[in-house]
């Protein structure tokens, strides 16, 4: 008997959306928990897997004989080995500008809760301590200079949020494209050093692939202004953590988090990093794309992905 094609979605996922995967004829089987070292098993009779966090090793790709599509519910590949899986003829697919809104909205945060020390301040209060003094010195982000590296949906989506804050907007990117720099009010920069010598605020938006690794070392913060403000909300492998935390003791940098390098496996747990127990840092545990909207749309494409694997055989875009 010919049983129907099996998805298997291998980490949380929004449940009402299951059923979606059921009325194109597929056998659903949810492992909201499962973790990168039972993915093998896990996945093993799967034609088509789902996965948000959990890693995709070689070693599932080779364990999952079936295995025909894997749908990666975010924008970043890096967590699967996608040339395991080409080598197999998998396609690999990913739910790109889904969770621009959500992560740009967490950029700003992060931006606002540095000026502010929103959180230092909030610390104080919960240890019953009132100090309007030490906290009367934000700068404020009228007219203050912000330089995105990276034009993609995100820090297009950042740059407008930045524009209603009266920012004025500096960007890099490798591929440049001055009508849409323009129609954002960017001013483009010719390269990374200059970026970070014009802007008072670095915004990183750019993927976490190999040519990207350590972008942001050491040469990168010393052109920085002194006090300035780096916010990382893309890839924990683009910076280079001694030299950030170099930065933040000699140049009194100050520096917004969500992702680090490396991040524990799995949902929680110890989390032990140097840049956390700084004066001048503010962190959240890697949830940019932890909004409900962003995470209704991601299934939703995911969802949109099968139903055309299923009717097609492909995917109309692979990565
Ligand atoms: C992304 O690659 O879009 C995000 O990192 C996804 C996520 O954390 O869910």
């Amino acid at each position: 008997m010919i049983r129907a094609m099996r998805v298997v979605i291998a980490d949380k996922f929004p449940e009402n959306y299951l059923l979606e995967f059921r009325s194109l004829g597929l056998e659903v089987q949810y492992h909201p928990d499962a973790s990168a070292s039972e993915l093998p098993n896990v996945a093993r009779e799967a034609e088509i897997l789902v996965v948000r966090s959990t890693k995709v090793t070689r070693e599932t790709i080779e364990a999952a004989s079936r295995l025909q599509l894997v749908i990666r519910a975010g924008a970043g590949i890096d967590t699967i080995d996608v040339e395991a899986a080409s080598a197999r003829g998998i396609y690999v697919t990913n739910c790109p500008g889904k969770n621009s809104v959500a992560v740009a909205e967490l950029t700003v945060g992060l931006i606002l809760a540095l000026d502010r020390r929103i959180p230092q301040n909030t610390a104080e209060l919960r240890e019953g301590r009132w100090n309007k003094k030490e906290y009367s010195k934000a700068d404020g982000l009228k007219g203050k200079t912000l330089g995105l590296v990276g034009l993609g949906s995100i820090g297009q989506a950042v740059a407008r949020r930045a524009a209603a804050f009266e920012m004025n907007l500096v960007g890099y990117t490798r591929s440049p494209h001055p009508e849409l720099a323009q129609s954002l009010g960017i001013i483009p920069c010719s390269t990374l050093f200059e970026l970070a010598e014009r802007s008072d605020i670095v915004s990183v938006h750019i993927p976490g692939n190999s040519e990207n690794r350590g972008l942001f070392g050491e040469s990168f913060f010393s052109r920085m202004k002194h006090g300035a403000t780096f916010v990382n909300t893309s890839r924990g492998s683009l910076h280079d953590t001694a030299a950030l935390e170099k930065a933040m003791r000699e140049r009194d940098l100050r520096v917004g988090l969500d992702v680090y390098n490396p991040e524990p496996e799995g949902g929680a747990g110890p989390f032990d990093h140097p840049l956390c127990k700084l004066p001048g840092f503010v962190g959240t545990h890697h949830i940019g794309a932890s909004t409900e909207q962003a995470q209704n749309a991601i299934a939703a494409e995911a969802v949109r992905i099968c139903r055309e694997f299923v009717q097609l055989g492909q995917p109309l875009s692979a990565v």
